[in-house]
């Protein structure tokens, strides 16, 4: 991972003009039925708007991009992926892209990352959603089987691990009270069964900014799971092996990013300056145009164009409230590049 990017950010304070870090949502369909799903009213309801051309043109508008999350939906279903990977290895010379997916198309989320490692330059991460051992995983995905699935998508990756070192394979787990209980013994089975995830991440569930999610577990509880997650965070060798350094400095942030979230909780406060709409925006599934996840679009790149939904009035009033930290909340993407992108975070590093 490059900390250059981030790091002049971070020292210029938010003066680029188009996102460093971009969330795309490239379908809104899936073959999931997750209990906590954020984006489950629009799954499957409308075909997907964005073409390879309109990614096309989207991509001309942006300048260098450090990293681009393609998520959806499940972003497997979506035809032409790879081709879309392509765009923005070509346009903008991204240099990490994450793809989060629930692991149940085994051959296709295979065939598919062996194509893209085969014809894209960017370090490629497959996020691998795990929300439990075997029978919780299933109950909160919906799909019974899905455990094993996703296993077996893990095993197929790991192969292709094997012949490119630029890719990596993590597990994310969306902590909620159906699960938390069950963490402990999900980690210690990651660790002994999962030799090839390089990181185990947690994110907290939630509902929209600045809003409770009735699925939380109580704080206390979260405080609890917060020093087991410092310890395995701390304790873990696989992380960015390649560098001592970046691997110091990257498992400090995420303990930290962690504490930081039940801070975020417990004082219902931004506790961080969160990037959203500076360094970071979204592009989701109809070409709407959204300085974060969470809050409303502020254009469409098919009717306006990215730029000008990008810097339109609606745009500049969200990032003045965002500035003004009206709103909270605790996704963990948004909270990683407001710690990468702001000279605090380092500071705070090193304690
Ligand atoms: C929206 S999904 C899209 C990719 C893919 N369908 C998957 O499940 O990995 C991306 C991640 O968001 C998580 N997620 C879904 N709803 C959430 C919520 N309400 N709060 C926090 N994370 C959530 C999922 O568990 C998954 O790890
Ligand atoms: S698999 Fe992903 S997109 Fe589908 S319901 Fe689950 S969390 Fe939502
Ligand atoms: S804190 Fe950031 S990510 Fe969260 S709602 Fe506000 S702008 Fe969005």
């Amino acid at each position: 991972m490059k900390l250059a990017p981030y790091i002049k950010h971070s020292l210029l304070h938010r003066t680029v003009d188009t996102p460093l870090t971009l969330i795309l949502l490239v379908t809104s369909r899936c073959n999931a039925r997750c209990t906590h799903c954020f984006f489950a009213d629009e799954l499957n309801q409308t075909p997907d708007i964005m073409t390879l051309e309109n990614y096309e043109c989207l991509s001309r508008e942006l300048t260098e991009l450090c990293q681009l999350y393609l998520g959806g939906g499940e972003p497997f279903l979506r035809k032409g992926l790879v081709e879309i990977c392509r765009v923005f290895d070509r346009n903008n010379h991204v240099s990490n892209v994450t793809i989060p997916t629930n692991g149940l198309l085994v051959d296709r989320i295979a065939a598919v990352v062996e194509e893209i490692l085969d014809t894209c330059s960017f370090d490629l991460m497959i996020s691998l959603s795990l929300d439990g051992t075997r029978q919780c995983h299933d109950a909160i995905r919906g799909v019974k089987g899905g455990f094993d699935k996703l296993l077996q998508t893990y095993a197929r990756l790991v192969r292709l691990q094997a012949k490119c070192s630029s890719f990596r394979i993590q597990a994310t787990t969306t902590i909620m009270r159906d699960n938390v209980k069950d963490l402990p013994r999900l980690i210690d089975w990651v660790k002994g069964n999962m030799p090839g995830i390089s990181a185990h991440n947690f994110e907290l569930v939630r509902g929209g900014p600045s809003e409770y999610c009735d699925m939380l577990p109580p704080l206390e509880e979260l405080q609890s799971f917060g020093r087991v997650h410092r310890r395995m965070v701390l304790a873990n060798d696989r992380y960015l092996p390649e560098s001592r350094v970046k691997s110091w400095l990257a498992k400090r942030m995420k303990a930290n990013l962690f504490d930081e979230c039940l801070q975020v909780l417990d004082t219902e406060r931004q506790v961080f300056d969160c990037v959203g709409g500076v360094g970071m925006g979204v592009v989701d599934y109809k070409g709407d145009v959204l300085l974060c996840e969470l809050l409303p679009p502020v254009g469409n790149v098919l009717e306006d164009g990215f730029r000008a939904a990008w810097c339109s009035p609606k745009a500049e009033r969200l990032r003045r409230a965002i500035r003004a930290k009206k709103c909270h909340c605790t996704h963990s993407c948004f909270q990683a590049n407001s710690n990468l992108m702001h000279p605090k975070a380092y500071l705070k590093m090193l304690r």
